[in-house]
């Protein structure tokens, strides 16, 4: 038995209350949905700057009555101390998602950027801590490993953040250190790597490019991609994003708290073939996608070109074991997408 499968276990027998900021959007839906399908308490806070309701009545919707009546949702901003002071009361782990995502959001708005994933980081870190949770576990990021040109990643060699964005994402991993020495809390920091999956949002200017592009194959509209889609990218799909939250949770072994992990699977794929094998596999249901041909335009500024996750620590100290390669998780992803879309 793995040790998700042993963890899975143990909270069914003994469910705990969980907080997940951030729940209205993409990875916050997920977790949602897997705990509260593993019997937890859960209390989501969100204020819908980029999550979405519908996101929420899509878990209500899979998860029996008994599981949603035990979920409590609070609507408010991370950037108001009370409101995650209120959101941590009684709870025994945080999976702080809540953030503002993506490179090029920064660089046009570092602002508002600055002020949700660094204040709001640090009021999360400081009501957690004053809530004395047992764990405070949080979203970081690859864009950490900025400008270091190491392949794969490894967690200790990172370079000059490239964006805004990477800063934010630094600074939550230099608070949460902080705060492990100085008030003795227990966090651990997950780098995702490019997760993909069902609720990622395919809409507005900032989406992801999984995501974006398959909703614009069905819709028969253009696929524009940045540079020459040699870029390359460590794609993981959402279940593994919730695996390792839910490990990094409740992992006991002192030698795990206070870290920071990749979490991706540990291949690299291209642009080019993202979007080719996504274009084979709708093509069948979609006959205008017989010959499509994307096309290119400029690279982006703030993007790096090459990433590739060593996953060996999560392995060694969470009992990390990604379920989904970037195939499958592109056929679960693609069947919902199809579901919802066409
Ligand atoms: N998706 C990825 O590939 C990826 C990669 C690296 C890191 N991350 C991080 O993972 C986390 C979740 O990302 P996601 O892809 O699910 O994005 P998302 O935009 O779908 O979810 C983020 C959620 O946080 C909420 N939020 C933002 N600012 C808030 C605030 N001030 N107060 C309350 N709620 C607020 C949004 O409304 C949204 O529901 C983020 O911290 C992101 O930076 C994601």
């Amino acid at each position: 038995m793995t040790a998700y499968q042993t963890l899975r276990q143990q909270l069914l027998a003994q469910p705990r209350k969980w907080l997940v900021t951030g729940v209205a959007g993409f990875i916050g839906s997920n977790l949602l949905e897997s705990l509260l399908k593993l019997d937890q308490q859960v209390v989501g806070l969100d204020n819908f700057i980029t999550g979405h309701q519908h996101n929420l009545d899509q878990v209500q919707a899979a998860v029996s009555p008994q599981q949603w009546a035990r979920f409590q949702m609070i609507t408010g901003d991370i950037r108001d101390v009370e409101v995650c002071r209120q959101a941590s009361a009684g709870v025994n782990y945080v999976l702080h998602q809540a953030a503002l995502g993506s490179v090029p959001r920064s660089v046009e708005d570092p602002i508002t950027t600055n002020a949700c994933n660094i204040s709001g980081f640090l009021n999360m870190l400081v009501a957690a801590r004053d809530a004395g949770v047992e764990r405070f576990v949080y979203a970081a990021s690859s864009s950490t490993y900025g400008d270091h040109p190491a392949l794969p990643k490894v967690e200790d060699a990172i370079g000059r953040p490239l964006s805004p964005y990477a800063v934010t994402k630094l600074v939550n991993e230099l608070y949460a250190d902080v705060f492990g020495r100085t008030y003795g809390m227990a966090t651990v920091g997950l780098r995702y790597f490019n997760i993909f999956g069902p609720r990622q949002d395919p809409a507005g200017a900032y989406a992801a490019v999984i995501p974006k592009w398959i909703a614009a194959m069905i819709a028969g509209e253009s696929v524009r991609i940045n540079g020459d889609g040699e870029t390359s990218r460590d794609f993981c799909y959402v279940a593994n994003a919730v695996q390792a939250n839910l490990l990094a949770a409740t992992v006991t072994d002192t030698d795990a708290i206070g870290q920071v992990y990749n979490v991706a699977v540990g291949d690299r794929t291209t642009l080019n073939e993202v979007c080719e094998s996504m274009r084979a596999a709708l093509a069948p249901k979609f006959p205008h996608l017989a010959d499509f041909k994307p096309s290119y335009g400029d690279f982006r500024v703030g993007d790096v070109r090459h990433s590739q996750a060593d996953v060996s620590k999560a392995k060694r100290l969470l009992g990390y074991a990604p379920s989904h390669r970037i195939a499958d998780g592109l056929q679960e992803s693609l069947a919902w997408y199809v579901s919802q879309l066409s």
